[in-house]
């Protein structure tokens, strides 16, 4: 059985990441989405709020998803899930240097874990979770970037 996880803090989790995790989906046997807190970042969502959010937005995306909170290195996690892929979204070449140098420094801890990345969708490329917060603090409407109900959540936050 092939086992992929998709790692992000998804603070909120947008239109983006639900098209990775439903094209991830297909390719893998069972998909875990990882829902963590990169340590540069403080959230507007608790763990526990993140992780309920991306389990309802998932839930019609897939009979192979499942959603698991962690709080350890990414490479513990994936050998915590018996999963043998990574999966990263690409937006952009600034997306690029960045996984690189991670994808680089996951393979020399777990040389058994392969990562793979999936394009963006042209149309949700532009999309960030941190523009999302920054355009809904200011009044701007983020319809276009996050499910309805998503758009409830961080208009209840700002
Ligand atoms: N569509 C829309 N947005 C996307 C996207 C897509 N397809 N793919 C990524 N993004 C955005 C996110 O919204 C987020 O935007 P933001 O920075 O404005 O919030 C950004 O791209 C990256 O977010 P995400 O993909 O959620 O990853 P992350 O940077 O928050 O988290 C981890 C990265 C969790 C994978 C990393 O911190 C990690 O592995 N942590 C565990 C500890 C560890 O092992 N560290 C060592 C790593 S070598």
């Amino acid at each position: 059985m092939k086992i992929g996880v998709y790692p992000g803090t998804f603070d909120p989790i947008t239109l983006g990441h639900a098209d990775i995790i439903a094209r991830a989906a297909k390719l893998v046997d069972r998909l875990v989405i990882g829902v963590t807190t990169n340590a540069s970042k403080s959230p507007m969502f608790s763990d526990e709020e993140r992780i309920a959010m991306v389990m309802r937005e998932v839930s019609g995306l897939g009979e192979n998803i499942e959603v698991v909170g962690f709080r350890s290195l990414l490479v513990d996690f994936a050998r915590q899930q018996s999963a043998s892929v990574l999966v990263r979204g690409l937006r952009s070449s600034i997306d690029f240097e960045y996984e690189y140098q991670m994808t680089g420094m996951n393979a020399q801890m777990a040389p058994d874990v392969e990562t793979i990345f999936l394009m963006s969708d042209v149309a949700l490329q532009p999309i960030s979770s941190s523009l999302v917060k920054e355009i809904a603090k200011f009044g701007g409407d983020i319809s276009k970037f996050v499910s309805a109900s998503v758009k409830d959540d961080v208009l209840g936050k700002v």
